[in-house]
């Protein structure tokens, strides 16, 4: 089958904005839209620039705005989507060159937060232990790629670039629930920011975009009661 594939280009260099460009290109239902760009990068035009590595859903690199919703190109497929596809760069980031946005802004809120373990104390013989239950605390908040899906579907980033967005709370998520963890305080602190939890109006857009499924919204909800409960 033929699909219609339309990409939001723009070549800083010589354009003055982006625009759209159209091609046909032969595809399997089975294809992702991954295997039709590097089609028209190959076949169509070698100067089409878009970041992938993987292309198996695990490093995060090509998420794109495909039929208006942020998805991973490597994941979604053209039976998924029909005959005319539109690709374009991420939403409310500063774009690179074609597909490709800038994401300096988006891993400074992700270091932010402080995404590591802290832990003064004396490094145990073996292991860190902790029990099923507390590993179970934060496990859905481990399976984050950082594909920047969530935050750029956002309206509240996009009306206010500042807000930490859902990406860094995920990752803030990870670490504040884990029992071996002792820098909480700390984080909870830089997410009780003007700039943090309280910019989420609950809109759930993130939730849509995340590849990973990850409850992202109940993990905001969970950061939020955690600084609500600080002083209690
Ligand atoms: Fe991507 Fe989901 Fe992590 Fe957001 S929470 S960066 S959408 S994997
Ligand atoms: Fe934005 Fe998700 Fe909250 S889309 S407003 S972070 S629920
Ligand atoms: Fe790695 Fe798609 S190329 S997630």
């Amino acid at each position: 089958m033929e699909v219609t594939l339309r990409i939001l280009r723009y070549e800083p260099e010589t354009d003055k904005a982006p625009h759209w460009e159209t091609y046909k290109v032969a595809v399997d239902p089975m294809d992702r839209v991954l295997d039709l760009l590097i089609k028209v990068k190959a076949d169509q035009d070698g100067t089409l620039s878009f970041r992938r590595s993987c292309a198996h859903g695990i490093c995060g690199s090509d998420a794109m705005l495909i039929n208006n919703r942020n998805r991973l190109a490597c994941r979604i497929r053209v039976d998924q989507l029909g005959k005319k596809i539109s690709v374009a760069p991420l939403p409310g980031l500063p774009v690179v060159k074609d597909l490709i946005v800038d994401m300096d802004g988006f891993f400074g809120k992700y270091r932010s937060v402080k995404p590591f373990l802290i832990n003064e104390q004396p490094e145990p013989e073996r292991e860190r232990r902790q029990t099923q239950e507390d590993r179970a605390r934060y496990d859905d908040s481990t399976k984050c790629i950082l594909c920047a899906a969530c935050t750029t579907s956002c309206p509240s980033f996009w009306a206010r670039p500042e807000y930490v967005g859902p990406a860094a709370i995920v990752q803030a998520h990870r670490f504040i629930f884990d029992s071996r963890d002792e820098g909480s305080a700390e984080r909870l602190e830089i997410l009780a920011d003007e700039d943090g939890v309280w910019r989420c109006r609950t809109i759930f857009n993130c939730v849509d975009a995340c590849p990973r499924g990850i409850n992202i919204t109940r993990a905001i909800l969970e950061v939020s009661s955690a600084i609500v409960g600080r002083h209690g």
